[in-house]
């Protein structure tokens, strides 16, 4: 059993915690200081609730209180999501015992290395769900009115579909892969608001989908409704950006806080799309 807490007397008096700031999209990023009373049980997310609180950096020196996102506040929103002292996970879900366990001089902060930062610790994850609508990571449905009820879904079925359905969009999984790169537009002067979106949908289409959609793919497809779309799911895999460009690294799979296979998802993901070649391959 993991011992939450450090022993009594390590307990430090003050936190350090170092965060990597940005301004806004596109500028230098700098380095701050914080320094936080310790108190036990801390969570990350409550160590930049005290930053903020406190509105000053380990100099004295007051600063605008940096910026995250949060949502659920237990690890099913994903929104949380930034490097803690170089691993990228859920600052919910980062206990900071834990964390002056491992590293007792302090906590680095910093957003995600894949997603354009919007400021701070706060990062842009459109791609990310926009690699989702590329293969209709969803169930169809043509109507509104009571259908009854759906089709059973075996025993064996469920068991393969429930791990992947705990997906929650963080992003971990993308920001560990060396094919993800990331992908960061600035708005041209003569570009209209949607002309700009236009130009980035497209840019995000061409690139890597990423582990997470092709594992949604394979969860969607395997479902009784779901299973509707499947070729156009595989066709999408199948494009550029899709399956081909998984360099098959596994760091995906080593960093999901979730435990999803991802990488048997891609090798599912891999069988499909070569029977749905060979099927097109003969319909010609
Ligand atoms: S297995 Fe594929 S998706 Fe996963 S980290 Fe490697 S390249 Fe990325
Ligand atoms: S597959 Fe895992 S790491 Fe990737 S987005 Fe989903 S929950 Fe996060
Ligand atoms: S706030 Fe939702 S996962 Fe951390």
């Amino acid at each position: 059993m993991i011992a939450l807490e450090p022993n009594l007397k390590n307990r430090p008096e003050w936190i350090n915690v170092r965060v990597r700031r940005q301004d806004g999209p596109g500028l230098e990023p700098y380095w701050e200081l914080h320094k936080i009373q310790y108190e036990p049980e801390l969570n990350v997310i409550s160590v930049l609730q005290r930053i903020a609180a406190q509105a000053t950096n380990s100099d004295g020196r007051k600063v605008a209180p940096v910026v995250w996102d949060c949502g659920c506040l237990e690890e099913v929103c994903g929104s949380c999501t930034m490097v803690i002292n170089g691993q990228v996970r859920q600052s919910c879900s980062a206990l900071v015992d834990k964390l002056l366990q491992d590293n007792p001089d302090e906590l680095v902060l910093e957003p995600m290395n894949k997603f354009p930062v919007v400021r701070d610790l706060m990062v842009d994850r459109q791609r990310l769900f926009r690699a989702l609508t590329r293969v209709k990571a969803w169930v169809p449905v043509d109507s509104y009115y009571d259908m009854g009820s759906g089709e059973r879904i075996l025993r064996d079925t469920q068991e393969q579909n429930y791990p992947l359905s705990q997906c929650m969009s963080c992003g971990c999984c993308l920001d560990a892969c060396p094919q993800y790169t990331k992908v960061e537009l600035t708005k041209k002067s003569d570009e209209t608001d949607e002309e700009f979106e236009a130009r980035k949908l497209a840019e995000f289409d061409k690139d890597f989908v990423g582990p997470h959609a092709i594992s949604q793919a394979m969860l969607f497809n395997n479902h009784p409704t779901g299973k509707s779309l499947a070729g156009e799911r595989l066709e999408a895999l199948m494009g550029p950006g899709g399956i081909a460009a998984c360099g098959n690294a596994q760091n995906c799979v080593a960093v999901c806080p979730k435990e999803i296979p991802l990488t048997t998802s891609i090798a599912r993901a891999g069988r499909a799309t070569t029977v749905q070649a060979i099927k097109k391959w003969f319909e010609k």
